[in-house]
């Protein structure tokens, strides 16, 4: 089964702060989306990466992945993005072509996944899971709040789920293609993974262990996180 990987990389980055769309910031002087693509194409069964570019930038990505070294046997696309990421991944996927029957889903902001992540996802797809999560134990105590009205305001605890039970999900999240398709056809409302919209449909989602180095670049701490990454992979 070949495998096509969806990138949503449309987002503005705003909790990173002002500059560039978080995607195309520089990391160790390369385009964080860049170096996102490269791990997905570093996988042997991964023949077709579809970007999914900010908006007004799809040439402007079209023209960074042609100026950079990716692999041979893989082959690109760059569709323009939308709103949320949710309206992102489904442009993604309106634009695979057929022969793909696995797709996964990986953020440009994971720019530093290990090949092995990504090809435990795939194996756990092949042996015939429709949804498969990258997933972390939790080091912090988990509490659920009343949301408070004011920002800023004590917020009261209403529950402490076991922290063993759960985990911290990752991508990239690896799915059944026509599952996949069926779920943000038919699934509506806020979801944060696509992994939660088949699980919407009633399927059964597993979890394989994800790595600490998958982290999601979001605040301007993790960018010195990433760049210290880098710097101890180039030793
Ligand atoms: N994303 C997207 N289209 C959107 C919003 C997000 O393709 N309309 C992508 C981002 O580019 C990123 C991934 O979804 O690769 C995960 O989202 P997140 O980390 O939240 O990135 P941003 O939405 O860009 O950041 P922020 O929420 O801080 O603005
Ligand atoms: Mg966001």
């Amino acid at each position: 089964a070949r495998t096509a990987v969806v990138i949503p990389a449309a987002g503005r980055g705003v909790r990173l702060g002002p500059g560039a769309p978080k995607a195309l910031r520089a990391l160790g002087g390369t385009p964080m989306l860049i170096h996102a693509v490269r791990a997905m194409a570093a996988s042997r069964a991964v023949s077709l990466v579809v970007v999914v570019a900010p908006p007004d930038g799809a040439a402007e990505v079209k023209s960074l992945l042609d100026a950079h070294a990716l692999p041979e046997r893989t082959d690109f696309l760059v569709v323009p993005g939308g709103q949320s990421r949710q309206e992102s991944v489904k442009l993604g996927l309106d634009a695979l072509p057929q022969g793909h029957d696995i797709v996964l889903v990986h953020d440009a902001a994971r720019p530093l996944v290990p090949v092995d992540t990504v090809d435990a996802v795939i194996e756990a797809v092949r042996d015939g899971a429709p949804a498969v999560v990258p997933a972390l134990p939790l080091a912090d105590t988990v509490k659920q709040v009343e949301p408070a009205r004011t920002p800023g305001e004590p917020e009261p605890v209403v529950a402490t789920p076991e922290r063993a039970r759960l985990r911290a999900v990752q991508t990239p999240q690896g799915f059944d293609r026509a599952t996949l398709v069926r779920a943000h056809e038919t699934v509506t409302g806020d979801v944060t993974d696509d992994a939660g919209m088949v699980e919407q449909l009633g399927l059964t989602v597993v979890a394989v262990p994800g790595h600490e180095e998958a982290f999601k670049v979001t605040r301007p701490l993790d960018l010195v996180l990433a760049e210290a990454v880098l710097a101890r992979r180039r030793l």
